[in-house]
């Protein structure tokens, strides 16, 4: 055998070694390796996740990406489907993660970083980290803890909380287990009686704001959802009430005792600016705008006197477009320039991700489907760890920028690829 007869024969046979690994097994590494022998990952993936692996406590967990493959086991398919879903090609929901591989960090040296204070203020409430919990609808659907034990677990890092009006937990119950005021998140729906029912019954139960959602006017092709649920086998008729949309809202916990006559669409289609005049004369709560991705939709929320604007493609399940957030914020910072605090989300998953927005600009940071994760896997412990893990990682990374407190993350520490 001639020397490269040999390096060929040893390198076929590592690569026959690398193909029936049980490291590989559930990657793609596998299949990558038989088809492009020249071409294997460099650096190397010697410890990819491996889905016949899963972590069987939350303790386990070393990054928020563990607890999914859990709750896809133990979570109905039609459920999960419906979370993890995005819209069409799911194009946006890929650019939502690469979208922050398009933006790097810049450390500083020699700053003192022994003790980071993550904590940050909005409307005169002191949360202990930028992580907020999303409005995300029918946490019952993923573990009976419900929004009560994602509630629970945000009290235990002092995170801000957004109470989805789909909830299957009332605005007074998930504040009552918070244990401090909370957010509510307002679909506004067709008829303003409605809202107004929801936004009275917030202000009471004590919110600071209520964020009204404006990116979902239109239909939506959730590919996922429609591919995973004739999976389920389950009789889904049980729970839900699908004679008519009031039937089937009347089942939520917020539209209990409401007249829902005339009830056509539980978003809006229809909503312009105006609409936040009569809100404005409806409540003393804070308002929000949740869904704002262009620099002239802030610098209009500013003008109208929105208190705050979540910049949000909902976590791409409103459109297709193949932009993220992180791509849209520079411009929004930019136009708004410091008049109303900015919070985004939409793909966050790391506390590098979080620190890179907060360079940009952002306020806050919210964060959806992983808290689903860790709910659908192990109920409120796993939301905990979740939250833990991204806390973790959060201070980690302003360790290693060299940022004392949030005042220290400036658009100087971060750049566009
Ligand atoms: C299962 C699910 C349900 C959601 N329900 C709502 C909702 O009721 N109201 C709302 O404004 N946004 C809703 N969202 C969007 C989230 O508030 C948030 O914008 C998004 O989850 C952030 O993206 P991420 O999941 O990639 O973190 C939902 C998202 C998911 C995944």
């Amino acid at each position: 055998m001639s020397p490269a007869d040999v390096k060929l024969a040893s390198r076929r046979k590592f690569l026959q070694f690398l193909a029936a690994s049980p490291l590989l097994a559930a990657s793609d590494l596998a299949a990558f390796a038989a088809e492009r022998p020249g071409l294997l990952p460099d650096p190397m993936l010697w410890a990819p996740r491996a889905l016949d692996k899963l972590i069987s406590n939350p303790k386990e967990a070393i990054n928020v990406f563990d607890f999914e493959p859990v709750a896809f086991k133990n979570v109905p398919p039609a459920h999960f489907g419906y979370m993890a879903s995005g819209i069409d090609d799911e194009t946006t929901l890929r650019a939502n993660r690469e979208g922050f591989q398009k933006f790097v960090l810049r450390q500083r040296r020699l700053v003192d970083v022994s003790k980071v204070d993550t904590s940050v203020e909005l409307f005169g409430q002191k949360y202990d980290s930028p992580i907020v919990v999303s409005p995300t609808g029918g946490h019952k659907g993923y573990h009976p803890d419900g929004e009560s034990g994602v509630a629970r677990a945000a009290k235990v890092g002092n995170h801000l909380q957004i109470l989805s009006t789909q909830a299957t937990t009332s605005v007074e119950d998930t504040t009552a287990a918070r244990g401090a005021p909370i957010w509510f998140q307002l679909y506004a729906t067709n008829k303003f009686e409605v809202a107004s029912h929801h936004v009275k019954r917030a202000e009471r139960a004590g919110c600071v704001a209520v964020a009204v959602t404006v990116d979902r006017s239109g239909g939506r092709n959730q590919e996922t959802l429609f591919r995973l649920r004739p999976t389920d086998s389950r009789d889904c008729n049980g729970c839900h009430d699908r004679t008519s949309l009031q039937a089937s809202m009347k089942t939520r916990a917020m539209y209990q005792g409401i007249d829902l006559s005339g009830l056509t669409n539980t978003q809006s289609s229809a909503m312009t600016w105006d609409y936040f005049k009569r809100l404005r004369d409806t409540t003393k709560m804070k308002i929000v705008i949740k869904g704002i991705l262009a620099w002239e939709d802030a610098v209009l929320a500013a003008d109208n006197g929105i208190d705050a604007i979540i910049v949000s493609n909902h976590g791409a399940r409103s459109e297709d477009s193949g932009r993220s957030t992180i791509d849209a914020l520079p411009e929004i910072v930019e136009a708004v320039k410091g008049r109303i605090p900015i919070i985004v989300d939409s793909g966050f998953r790391r506390g590098s991700d979080v620190v890179k927005a907060l360079c940009i600009g952002a306020t806050a940071v919210c964060v959806g489907r992983p808290y689903i994760w860790g709910l659908g896997a192990f109920g409120q412990p796993g939301v905990e760890r979740v939250l833990e893990l991204l806390r973790t990682e959060t201070y980690a990374t302003m360790q290693q920028v060299g940022a004392p407190s949030i005042k220290y993350l400036v658009p100087a520490m971060v750049r566009r690829a």
